[in-house]
């Protein structure tokens, strides 16, 4: 099994290209013991970086979190994030004090803006580096930021701290290679590429199906493979059952093809001019 390709933050961090996602867990009991036993599976596999929110499950996802990452703390790279709303410079330390409560943790590794709100992204900034500074989190970053808000951001004091910006990227999502994707590389703040395999929505896609098959795979691996094959983005599947969270690991195997590349791109194709930044 080839190792997961490490992808390094500006402030040296070096984060697996492969994670896992959470949304979604965390909204019934009856499920809860699968998916922390899937997020371990994810663990033992290497996928170590786990991406939550206080939104997920009104923070029912960062408790399932918690008990995945119980006595394994240090295994584990933890992404959260704060919602709009609360990204006031009070607001934004409570929301992270709420959720390192919920992750059973003193620190999260990685704290992101869900999307811009109402409240000044300088005040979201100086939040996030006087938690920095506290030691209660890594770093932060930002999610679902278009170029032009990426732009302001980097105009504010310690903008240019920002480490990563969390957005919608998959196959019949192609909109960020247009400008933000490159421009991010360019500033050294790599992309993590949520609902990668558009949460299922496009595994019925016959091109997709055709390069799954050709590969011995299923359409979801060769979605996966496809965001992973880019250096600099890292993809974060999320799988409630052990298997589909193997079957994500092993999609790293898989060694697209040009012949496969350009199959996919006459059924996806790629932005031929600047779309808004989409949204889930
Ligand atoms: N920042 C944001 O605004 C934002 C927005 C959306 C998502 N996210 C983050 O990104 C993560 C991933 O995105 P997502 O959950 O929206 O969508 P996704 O990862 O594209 O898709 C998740 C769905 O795909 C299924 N799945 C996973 N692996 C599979 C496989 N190998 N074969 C077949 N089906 C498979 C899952 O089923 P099972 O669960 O049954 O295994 C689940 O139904 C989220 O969980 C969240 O952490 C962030």
């Amino acid at each position: 099994m080839k190792q997961i390709p490490l992808v390094k933050l500006r402030n040296g961090d070096q984060v697996p290209a492969l994670g896992q996602g959470t949304w979604n867990m965390g909204e019934s009991a009856a499920h809860a013991a699968a998916e922390v036993k899937a997020l371990q599976a994810g663990l033992e596999l290497g996928m170590t970086l786990i991406d939550t929110a206080e939104m997920y499950a009104d923070g029912g996802a960062e408790k399932i979190v918690g008990r995945a990452i119980a006595g394994r703390r240090d295994q584990v790279y933890l992404v959260s994030k704060v919602l709009p709303q609360n990204a006031s410079r009070r607001g934004t330390i409570a929301a992270c004090e709420a959720s390192l409560k919920r992750l059973g943790t003193d620190r999260i590794d990685l704290y992101l803006l869900h999307w811009r709100g109402s409240h000044p992204l300088s005040a979201t900034v100086e939040a996030m580096q006087a938690l920095a500074a506290q030691g209660k989190i890594g770093g932060w970053g930002v999610s679902n930021l278009d170029t032009d808000d990426i732009d302001e951001l980097l105009e504010e004091e310690n903008g240019n701290q920002c480490l990563t910006n969390q957005v919608l990227y998959n196959l019949s999502r192609r909109g960020i290679e247009y400008d933000l994707l490159p421009q991010s590389l360019e500033r050294g703040v790599p992309v993590m590429a949520y609902s990668p395999i558009e949460q299922g929505r496009i595994l019925k896609n016959a091109a997709l199906a055709a390069v799954a098959q050709r590969h011995g795979v299923t359409p979801a691996q060769v979605a996966l493979a496809w965001v992973l094959r880019r250096p600099g983005v890292i993809a974060i599947p999320k799988a409630a059952s052990q298997e589909h969270v193997r079957q994500n690991r092993a999609s790293l195997d898989i060694a697209l093809a040009d012949a496969d590349l350009r199959e996919l791109d006459a059924a996806f194709p790629p932005p031929r001019r600047k779309l808004p930044l989409a949204m889930l």
